[in-house]
C-alpha cells in the first residue's frame, strides 16, 4: 500500500495507462479489459487491473494537473514497480491542421508548471518520450490506419488563463496542442528509468473555440486506447 493507492504489491501491473478522469479509467478497465478488479478508491481515484490479450494491464486515474498526476505516477514507479506508463488524455489544439478528434503522440511535453526550475536552476529540462513507446505507439497506428500527429505538446498548469493569446507564443513555436500532466509524467519516468509515453485526442480548439461532443469524444478516446494497448 502507498499514501494513495490502496493496492497490494503485485496487484497493478508493469504496464499502466493513465486517464486523468477516475471515471474514464473505470469505462476503459470496463470497456477493454477482461476481468477487471478495482485496487484503489481512495478519493474516488480509481485504480483497475485486469487482462487484455493475455496481458497484465492496469488503467489508474490522476487526477487533473501535474502536482495530483506526479503523485499518482511517483507511487505507481516506487510502490508498485509499474516500468510502462502511457497517458490517455485530452488536448485543446494550437494549430489549424490539428483538429477535433485527431490524435497526437507526444513527442515532448512543455510546460508552464515550475516542477522543474527547483531541479534544474537558471536551465530549462526538456522532458521527452520514450522512444520505444513512441515508435510502437506510430508503427501500431499506421499498420492499422489510424491517422497521427506528433510533436511537442504544453503541459499547462492552468485550464482558465487571463490572456486568451496567450496559446499564440506557443503555436508560433511549433507547440500543437495543451494539456495538463504529461511534463510531469515524463520528467518523473526519466528520474526513476521508467517508460512513458502521452497519447492525446483534441477535444478542443483554442482556435476556434469548437469542442466536441461527449459521443465523439468517446468514439475518438476508442482509437486512442486501441493504440495504447497495441504498444503495450
Ligand atoms: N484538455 C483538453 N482541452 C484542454 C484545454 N483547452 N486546456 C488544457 N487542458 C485541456
Amino acid at each position: 500500500m502507498s499514501t494513495h493507492i490502496n493496492a497490494k504489491k503485485g496487484d497493478i501491473a508493469e504496464s499502466v495507462l493513465l486517464p486523468g478522469d477516475p471515471l474514464r479509467a473505470k469505462w476503459i478497465a470496463e470497456t477493454f479489459l477482461e476481468n477487471p478488479i478495482c485496487y484503489n478508491e481512495v478519493r474516488g481515484m480509481f485504480g483497475y487491473t485486469g487482462t487484455y490479450k493475455d496481458k497484465k494491464i492496469s488503467v489508474q486515474g490522476s487526477g487533473m494537473g501535474i502536482p495530483s498526476a506526479m503523485i499518482y505516477y511517483h507511487e505507481l514507479i516506487n510502490d508498485f514497480g509499474v516500468k510502462n506508463m502511457i497517458r490517455v488524455g485530452s488536448a485543446g489544439s494550437y494549430q489549424k491542421d490539428v483538429t477535433i478528434r485527431d490524435i497526437v503522440l507526444a513527442m515532448a511535453a512543455s510546460t508552464t508548471s515550475g516542477i522543474n526550475n527547483c531541479r534544474f536552476i537558471n536551465a530549462d529540462y526538456s522532458p521527452t518520450a520514450n522512444f520505444d513507446l513512441f515508435m510502437k505507439a506510430a508503427v501500431y497506428a499506421k499498420e492499422h490506419k489510424i491517422p497521427i500527429k506528433a510533436g511537442n505538446v504544453l503541459s499547462s498548469d492552468e485550464f482558465y488563463e487571463d490572456d486568451p493569446d496567450a496559446y499564440k507564443k506557443w503555436a508560433e513555436f511549433g507547440v500543437l496542442c495543451v494539456e495538463m500532466e504529461a511534463s510531469g509524467l515524463y520528467t518523473v519516468a526519466a528520474k526513476y528509468n521508467v517508460k512513458a509515453l502521452a497519447i492525446l485526442t483534441i477535444s478542443d480548439s483554442l482556435i476556434t473555440g469548437e469542442r466536441t461532443t461527449s459521443l465523439e469524444r468517446e468514439t475518438s478516446f476508442r482509437q486512442m486506447i486501441e493504440i495504447a494497448l497495441g504498444v503495450l
